[in-house]
């Protein structure tokens, strides 16, 4: 039995876990900025480096606590993300490490998301690989090849805003509420999603097959709605439905593409937008069969391994320590990663 501290520090959330043989979720501590970010609609990267640093202690220490008998080595995300947030994380990681002599390794947080659903609090087998991967969160929207734990072929990415980013930046302008992806997606629950019929941008047709947009939807959304309605005296939630619809949507289309080109009939999700509920179900009917369409075997991690997390670091950390990856104490972070979004034109 091998068990792992993982350390999570990306954005903000500063969080924790132990994690044994890579899938047994000992602890899982989870300290969330998000009421100190509220305010401001957004992250202000500056309050949550500060935070991580006044929470990193406590938030390890209850991990270690509920996990019991420490740990035999400590893995930490130090890319891509908010560069002071990750420094946090990161040093910490580096000293606990150091000071009690311990195997270290850093690793990449977006492979992280996709390693969620391998963590087994319910047992269930994890897929085989090869298979393809949805990553979309705060900041990334990627379409990939996964073919093993550290080996990914990114197929597509976002040309602008990431697919998170969307759900926050309409939520924002419409006051209706932080964070905007979880807000809108409950909001969404009471709205009509053909109130508005929003455009979907056909990338495709320019060969990007896979990749997706989301600035043309949210400019649709805030400044041309009346353009889209279909409905006479939409409200609120009809505005959320309709933009969560399309959003999802074009994720779905990009992704479906893929799986089309590539054969591969098994979906990995990952990231905080892997917690949408539409996004869930529409890719469940898909998962059923006598459909007419093809079928696919969806895996999403529970919901609490969607957003950030240490046991997804913990649970990939142990995969890179058992071959017998190690990272050097002067490894550093990286606030992007390449290939994982377009660079702007
Ligand atoms: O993975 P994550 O926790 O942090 C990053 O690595 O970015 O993802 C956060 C993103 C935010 O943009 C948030 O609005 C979005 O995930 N999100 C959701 C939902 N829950 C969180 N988006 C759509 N539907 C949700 N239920
Ligand atoms: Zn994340």
């Amino acid at each position: 039995m091998v068990k792992i501290l993982g350390i999570e520090t990306s954005c903000d959330e500063c969080a924790a876990a132990v994690v044994e043989d890579g899938r047994q979720v000992l602890s899982n501590v989870v300290a969330t900025q998000i009421p100190i970010h509220a305010p401001y609609n957004g992250v202000v990267p500056e309050i949550a480096s500060r935070m991580h640093t006044e929470w990193i202690g406590p938030v390890v220490q209850e991990a270690l606590e509920k996990a019991g008998d420490g740990v035999d080595g400590v893995a930490v995300s130090s890319r891509p993300g908010l560069l002071g947030s990750l420094l946090v994380g990161l040093s910490f990681a580096k000293a606990f490490a150091w000071a009690r002599g311990l195997p270290f390794i850093a690793v990449d947080h977006m492979l992280a998301h996709l390693y969620a659903s391998r963590l087994s609090p319910a047992g269930e087998d994890p897929p085989a690989y090869p298979f393809l991967g949805l990553l979309v969160s705060g900041g990334h929207s990627i379409i990939c090849r996964v073919d093993n734990f550290d080996c990914i072929t990114v197929m597509g990415t976002t040309v602008d805003d990431a697919a998170g980013e969307a759900f926050d930046k309409v939520s924002k302008y419409f006051g209706f509420g932080y964070p905007g992806g979880t807000a809108i997606d409950k909001l969404a629950r009471t709205g009509d999603s053909g109130a508005f019929r929003f455009p979907i941008p056909s990338l495709h047709k320019s060969g990007r097959r896979y990749d997706v947009s989301y600035s043309g939807l949210k400019n649709a959304v805030i400044n041309q709605r009346e353009q889209f309605r279909v409905k006479a005296n939409p409200g609120d939630a009809d505005i959320a439905a309709s933009f969560q619809k399309t959003a999802v949507e074009i994720l779905l289309r990009s992704l479906f593409r893929a799986a089309e080109d590539t054969g591969l009939t098994t979906i990995v999700a990952g990231g905080g937008v892997a917690a949408n509920s539409l996004l869930r179900s529409r890719l469940a009917e898909r998962a059923a069969p006598g459909k007419g369409f093809q079928q696919f075997r969806c895996i999403f991690p529970p919901p609490e391994f969607c957003g950030d997390n240490g046991a997804m670091v913990a649970g990939l950390g142990y995969r890179f320590l058992e071959r017998g990856d190690r990272s050097p104490l002067n490894v550093t972070a990286s606030a992007r990663v390449q290939g994982f979004r377009h660079l702007p034109r």
